[in-house]
C-alpha cells in the first residue's frame, strides 16, 4: 500500500477491495457446512473486525476528492460479498450440508426468519352470532327495529296472553322447562306467574305491546329452549327471530311480501318459498313457512295475522289495528344460508367447523 503523509491512493485501495470481494466469494462458494459459512461470514463481514469493515476504516486514508469513488468501490464490494454470502445461506438451508435453521439463524445476526411464525389462535364470532347480526341488518332495512325480552319468563307472557289456553298441549310440563319455586313441592303449570325458560320468542310480541302504543313494528331475536330431542334439525336451546308489525290496514299481503323479501336478501333471489295453512293459537289465519333446500321442502317458522283476541289482551283495540307476526328458527336459516346439514354441528364446539364462518 502507498503511504503519503497519512492519504492512501484510489487505484490501490479498489485493488484492495477487488482482492477481497474474489476471496470471500470463492470462500463461500467454498463452505460446506454451517461451520465454514460461519467462519466466512465473520473473517469477511463481521461487525467488528471483518475485513470489509476494516477497509472501510483505511477509507479515511483516502484524500478527500477520492472518497466518493472509493466509498462507492466499497459498497460494491460490500454488496458482492452480501450475494454470496446469501447464496451459500440459501444453498445450506436447502439441504445440502450443515444445519439450515443455523445458517439462517446466524445470517440474520440472531433472527432466524426461516422459524415458523408463532401464529395468535384469534377467535370468531360464532356463526349464530353472526347470524344474528346479519338478520337484524337486513330486517332494519326493512324497517324492524331490534328489542329484547328475558329468558324467563312467566305463563302469562309465554301463554295467556298469546291466548294459549291452559289445556293446550304446548303448556305441558313435559313439552317445558318449568322453574322450580324455592320451597315448593311441585310446579303450578296453570299458575299465571309460573315460571319456565320461554318458549318462543313470542313472549316479546307481548311485552312489546303492553308498553307501546300502536304502530308497532319490531324484531327480536334471541334464545328459546325445548325438551325436544337432538336430531339433524332440532335442539333443545335454538334462537328464534319474532317479527311484528301492527298498525292500520295491515294485512297477509304485507306479511307474504316482507318474508318474501327478507328470505331473498338473506338467502338469494333463487330461493324458493311456500306459505301453507296452519294454526297458532295467537294468529287468524296462521301459516308455516317453508324452503325448497336440496329438493325437500323444510319448516323454518310459523306466521299469520295477529288474532283479535292477543290484541285485546293488551289493550290494543281489534278494531282500529291490525297486525302479522312471524317466528323464524335462525337455526336452520344458517344452516341453509351456508350450507350446514347438521343443526349439532352448530353446537358441538369444535374449532375446525367454527373457523369456518
Ligand atoms: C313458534 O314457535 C311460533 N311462536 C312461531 C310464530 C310466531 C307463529 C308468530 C305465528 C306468529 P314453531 O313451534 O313452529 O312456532 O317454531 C318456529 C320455528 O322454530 C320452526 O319452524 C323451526 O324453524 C324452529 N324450531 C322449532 N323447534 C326447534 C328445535 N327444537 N330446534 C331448532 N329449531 C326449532
Amino acid at each position: 500500500m502507498l503511504v503519503r503523509a497519512g492519504i492512501m491512493d484510489l487505484t490501490q485501495f479498489v485493488e484492495r477491495l477487488e482482492a477481497l470481494a474474489v476471496q470471500a466469494e470463492s470462500a463461500f462458494v467454498a463452505a460446506s457446512t454451517s461451520d465454514a459459512y460461519e467462519a466466512a461470514r465473520v473473517e469477511f463481514a463481521g461487525a467488528r473486525s471483518g475485513q470489509i469493515k476494516t477497509l472501510q476504516k483505511d477509507m479515511g486514508q483516502l484524500d478527500a476528492a477520492d472518497r466518493p469513488a472509493g466509498g462507492k468501490k466499497l459498497n460494491e464490494a460490500k454488496a458482492r460479498i452480501q450475494a454470496a454470502m446469501d447464496a451459500a445461506a440459501e444453498r445450506l438451508t436447502n439441504g445440502s450440508g450443515g444445519s439450515p435453521g443455523k445458517v439462517a439463524r446466524q445470517s440474520a445476526n440472531g433472527l432466524d426468519p426461516t422459524l415458523p411464525g408463532l401464529s395468535r389462535h384469534l377467535g370468531t364470532v360464532h356463526p349464530i352470532t353472526q347470524t344474528i347480526e346479519h338478520l337484524k341488518e337486513i330486517m332494519g332495512r326493512l324497517g324492524f327495529s331490534p328489542v329484547e325480552g328475558p329468558e324467563v319468563e312467566d305463563t302469562w307472557h309465554n301463554f295467556i296472553a298469546l291466548n294459549i289456553p291452559e289445556d293446550h298441549p304446548a303448556r305441558d310440563p313435559l313439552d317445558n322447562f318449568y322453574l322450580a319455586v324455592a320451597g315448593a313441592s311441585s310446579i303450578d303449570a296453570s299458575a299465571e306467574n309460573a315460571r319456565l325458560l320461554r318458549s318462543q320468542t313470542s313472549t316479546v310480541q307481548i311485552r312489546v305491546m303492553e308498553n307501546t302504543q300502536p304502530p308497532v313494528r319490531v324484531i327480536s331475536l334471541g334464545r328459546v329452549y325445548r325438551p325436544d330431542e337432538a336430531d339433524r334439525t332440532h335442539f333443545p336451546m335454538f334462537h328464534q327471530m319474532e317479527g311484528l308489525w301492527v298498525d292500520r290496514g295491515v294485512t297477509m299481503a304485507h306479511l307474504k311480501s316482507v318474508l318474501r323479501m327478507f328470505a331473498t336478501a338473506y338467502l338469494g333471489e333463487d330461493v324458493t318459498i311456500r306459505f301453507r295453512p296452519s294454526f297458532f293459537p295467537f294468529t287468524e289465519p296462521s301459516v308455516e313457512v317453508d324452503f325448497l333446500w336440496n329438493g325437500n321442502w323444510m319448516e323454518f317458522g310459523g306466521a299469520g295475522m295477529v288474532d283479535p283476541n292477543v290484541l285485546k289482551a293488551v289493550g290494543y283495540d281489534p278494531e282500529s289495528v291490525t297486525g302479522f307476526a312471524f317466528g323464524l328458527g335462525v337455526e336452520r336459516l344458517c344452516m341453509r344460508r351456508h350450507g350446514v346439514e347438521d343443526i349439532r354441528d352448530l353446537y358441538r364446539n369444535d374449532l375446525r367447523f367454527l373457523h369456518q364462518f
